[in-house]
């Protein structure tokens, strides 16, 4: 029974992400690298799960989207076309004094405005820009002839492979090209956790379409992003829609809408929608000087360069949108303790990291050899976990932790009549199963699964 709730904080978010293996800091050891961060092994069972589920989405469940994996060096002239060299940059203000750095636009405009330090009150620079991209260079030398970038979308490799695509697949507008993969930005302000970080994962999909079709299929994405997080479980209360205005619009869109969640420090951005107009195509027919148009063969080789609706999520931002939604603190009158807490990670079964953990009630009595056995059936279907160390209350509360929505108990019943407990994360509710019954069970209550 549920009695209370306890604030959630992103200081909670982040020791349980270190506790528990989701999250740790890049080269802890050193002291840390600001803007990176690694991933646990729960961490990357849950980010595995996540890029699954978009990229199933994606391409298995939407005709005509073929997928991609794109390399992050590209030629540099890719960066000039794009505009990222002259546009993608932040303002900044370094003090004289102290040496801080801050964002021009974040800042108190007064303070701005008088050239004051807000941390020490010194002199403040002129505002400059300051590119985002992290410059490297390629081969033995490393002079302007050598210079590379690390990209920093991945949608630049689907514009500059779009004809490849669309010709080796034999595809026909309006039609869609997916990726997933890293990005990197050199990003002064780096706070919360893993939400604003200077390499992370994007998940992006281009879609084609005939020019003056455009707005109808911004709407049909919209719509089709705003699913994708009901099916996964996200509380819909959570979401809302953010239109950029036009100070917002990034240098290529013509309309841009933001999926925004409520994190613990408050509605943030977590995925934009954004109608690329023909921008990116004719900017790199212009500096490429090779043709992009699509011939419509269908409509008497009518040639045009297509439109792009463009969806872009970062995969590291759902993680945490996603551990932070799940995460509940619950004050659960349990056997009689009035006073336990439980923390729960009430992950969907199809994105939480461990879907059944098997716990044999004793080492002894063949009841561990008979769990494994048990666990061995369930392995190839579902992410099992095994744990025989502990109370059995102990052990449902760390799996309670990890999020794994059904944990299997082996006593010695199973020996005798071939029964198991089945215990249910969100409910804590237990139901006593044949062994033969465990796998149509559980994949039942995945398919039915409801948040409560
Ligand atoms: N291709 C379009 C594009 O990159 P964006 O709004 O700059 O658009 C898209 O980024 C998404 O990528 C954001 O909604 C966010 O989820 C993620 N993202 C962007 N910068 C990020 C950063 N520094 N750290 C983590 N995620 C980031």
């Amino acid at each position: 029974m549920i009695m209370d709730t306890h604030e959630i904080t992103m200081e909670k978010i982040v020791s349980l992400c270190k506790r528990r293996g989701f999250v740790f800091q890049s080269s802890e050891i050193y002291g840390g690298q600001n803007g990176a961060w690694d991933y646990g092994p729960l961490g990357i069972e849950l980010k595995n799960n996540i890029s699954r589920a978009w990229w199933k989405e994606m391409t298995q469940l939407h005709d005509n989207i073929a997928g991609l994996d794109a390399a992050i060096l590209m030629h540099p002239r890719v960066w000039e076309a794009s505009g990222h060299v002259e546009n993608f940059t932040d303002p900044l203000v370094d003090c004289k004094k102290c040496k801080a750095r801050f964002r021009a636009d974040q800042m108190d405009q007064e303070k701005l405005a008088k050239k004051i330090c807000p941390e020490c009150g010194g002199e403040l620079t002129d505002t400059r820009k300051f590119n985002l991209m992290f410059k490297t260079h390629i081969g033995a030398t490393d002079d302007n002839s050598s210079l590379i970038y690390l990209r920093p979308e991945t949608a630049q490799g689907i514009y500059v492979n779009y004809k490849n695509v669309a010709q080796s697949n034999r595809l026909k507008i309006p039609f869609g090209i997916a990726q997933i993969g890293k990005a990197f930005r050199n990003e002064i302000v780096t706070k919360n956790f893993i939400f604003r970080t200077c390499e992370f994962e994007q998940m992006e999909m281009q879609f084609f379409v005939k020019p003056g079709t455009d707005d109808e299929w911004f709407e049909y994405w919209k719509k089709q992003r705003w699913a994708f997080y009901e099916k996964h479980g996200v509380r819909m209360h959570k979401l809302r829609w953010h239109q950029h205005g036009t100070d917002e619009l990034a240098h290529y869109a013509k309309d841009a809408f933001d999926i925004e969640y409520e994190f613990p420090m408050g509605f943030k951005e977590l995925e934009g929608v954004h109608n690329r107009t023909d921008f990116d195509l004719t900017r790199h027919t212009q500096y490429s000087g090779k043709d992009l148009q699509y011939i419509d063969q269908d409509n008497n080789n009518e040639r045009y360069i297509p439109y792009i609706i463009e969806t872009s999520a970062g995969l590291t931002r759902n993680l945490l949108m996603f551990i932070c939604d799940a995460y509940e603190e619950e004050k659960v009158a349990d056997k009689g303790n009035a006073d336990d807490w439980r923390t729960v990670l009430r992950f969907h079964p199809l994105i939480a990291p461990i879907t059944v953990a098997v716990l044999p009630l004793m080492k002894k009595d063949g009841l561990a050899e008979l769990a494994e056995e048990i666990r061995n059936e369930l392995r190839s279907e579902f992410k099992t976990d095994f744990d025989l160390s502990g109370a059995i209350g102990k052990r449902y509360r760390r799996q309670d932790e990890a999020g794994t929505p059904f944990c299997i108990t082996v006593d010695y019943d199973s020996k005798k009549d071939g029964t198991v407990t089945l215990r249910f994360r969100d409910s804590m509710e237990q139901i006593r199963i044949p062994r033969s019954e465990i796998v149509n069970t559980i994949r039942q209550a995945i398919k039915n699964y409801k948040r409560k």
